[in-house]
């Protein structure tokens, strides 16, 4: 019997998990990203719940091993120190600066949008009763709270309920071009660099990875971080960096929603979530809401003014139930011109804007795990036609060119070209896949 398309790309996706999973953790891809990487495992592990609820549990588990002390959830973990292909490595980040930081195993220091929250609420549902499962949770729960804690602790100094990144690696979409602006601010020419060598583009095509220029912006804004043993007052104070981030707040509040519902079912004490989300929903509504972009978008903090384009970031507000139906429509309208003028969804960055590159990393292309919120999010909002292209989109452009990094936006390019970016075989593209054919 022929098989059918979601079963051919389900079992291929397995695959990829299986070929990335190493001890109790798993890479995003071999060679590229040799590590564990933060919110990559999220995904990873709500992909892992719908067949191997072992996997789902370790994934976190591992994850969880290099918290510090301050809560904070590194965004590598380097499981491994022989492993050398990898820039900045462990080494590098010589996160001894911090008296709270885990040294076995090392990491890195700085975080990842805080995917955790939202991940654990979504594996109690798929397992409600399963006592292995329950006993994780109520392990894992003060742990994530904590990780919360250090969000609002360390990074919203004016405690406005919205927390700041100082580095663009933080957002998760390192080259984002709304960053351009902040990260010109710095002055390269005084920065006094350490010497270093990339390893990212002796593996993939340098015109899909971020230019030398900015791999000089991110290694300054590393060795700023570790002036202020990565979690200082300094930081705030010298940064030239300092961004109220669509993502990181909308994630951050999503994950807050998943830590209420979690706590109340485990018996725990919400209060102090609850204040959080109070505070952090209201100020993402007034501070982050553009009339002019009719989506949410960031803040610049050092530059005191809000980010000028259109951008992905703000659609996961929708995911975190955020907007009222008045903002998620005209949220909605953007995604319904796409559908209409030939485009695959969601692209990363406004394509009708001169610094939209459809190659380039996250300054254009798709990226299957925001598919994955943004679906979710536009069917609570009951938009089910452009959730379900959202959907379809991905599972179409992975059909055709296999389990990537990062796609091709535009119609005609495809049809024409390659349109599968980055890596190949990829963990949270296989985990989106799989979490999209068996929840729908
Ligand atoms: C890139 C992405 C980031 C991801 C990492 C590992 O740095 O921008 O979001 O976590 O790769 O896949």
């Amino acid at each position: 019997m022929k098989e059918n398309r979601d079963t051919r790309l389900l079992r291929q996706a397995k695959a990829v998990l299986s070929h990335n999973l190493q001890d109790g953790f798993t890479i995003p891809r071999a060679k590229l990203y040799p590590f564990q990487w933060n919110w990559d495992s999220g995904f990873v592990s709500l992909g892992f719940a719908n067949y191997d609820v072992d996997a789902a549990i370790n994934e976190i588990n591992s994850l969880l091993s290099g918290q510090w002390d301050n809560g904070m959830v590194p965004h590598i973990i380097f499981h491994s120190e022989n492993e050398t292909t990898y820039f900045p490595n462990w080494d590098f980040w010589e996160t001894t600066v911090n008296k709270g930081a885990s040294q076995s195993p090392k990491t890195s220091g700085i975080s990842q949008p805080p995917v955790l929250g939202f991940v654990l609420e979504n594996i109690l549902d798929k397992h409600p009763d399963d006592k292995k499962v329950l006993a994780f949770a109520k392990m894992i729960y003060p742990k994530l709270v904590h990780y919360h804690r250090f969000w609002y602790t360390y990074r919203d100094p004016n405690r406005e309920g919205l927390v700041f990144i100082y580095h663009p690696w933080e957002s998760g979409r390192d080259n984002s071009p709304i960053w351009d602006d902040a990260l010109d601010l710095i002055d390269l020419d005084h920065a006094n660099l350490p010497h270093y060598i990339r390893q990212d583009t002796k593996i993939s095509d340098a015109k899909e990875r971020p230019t030398s220029r900015q791999y000089d912006q991110y290694v300054y804004l590393l060795e700023l971080g570790k002036r202020y043993q990565y979690d200082g007052k300094g930081i705030a104070e010298t940064s030239e960096f300092l961004i109220q981030d669509s993502l990181i707040n909308a994630v951050l509040i999503r994950s807050n929603e998943g830590l209420i519902k979690v706590g109340k079912r485990l018996g725990f004490d919400t209060n102090e979530i609850e204040e959080w989300q109070t505070q952090s929903v209201q100020q993402f509504n007034t501070k982050l809401w553009s009339e002019k972009l009719q989506t949410y978008t960031g803040y610049d903090l050092r530059q005191a003014k809000q980010f000028p384009h259109w951008e992905i970031g703000g659609l996961t507000a929708l995911f975190a139930s955020i907007p009222n139906s008045e903002r998620a429509e005209k949220m909605k309208a953007y995604l319904s011109n796409l559908m209409e003028n030939n485009f695959y969804t969601v692209p990363s960055f406004d394509v009708y804007h001169e610094l939209y590159d459809s190659k380039r990393y996250w300054r254009g292309p798709i990226w299957p795990q925001m598919n994955w919120m943004i679906y979710h999010g536009l069917k609570q909002y009951q938009f089910q036609s452009e959730a379900d292209f959202v959907r379809e989109s991905l599972l179409s452009l992975v059909e055709r060119f296999g389990f990537h990094e990062y796609f091709e936006a535009q119609r005609q390019v495809v049809e024409v070209s390659h349109g599968g970016y980055g890596g190949n075989d990829f963990s949270w593209t296989a985990s989106s896949v799989i979490d999209f054919i068996l929840c729908g």
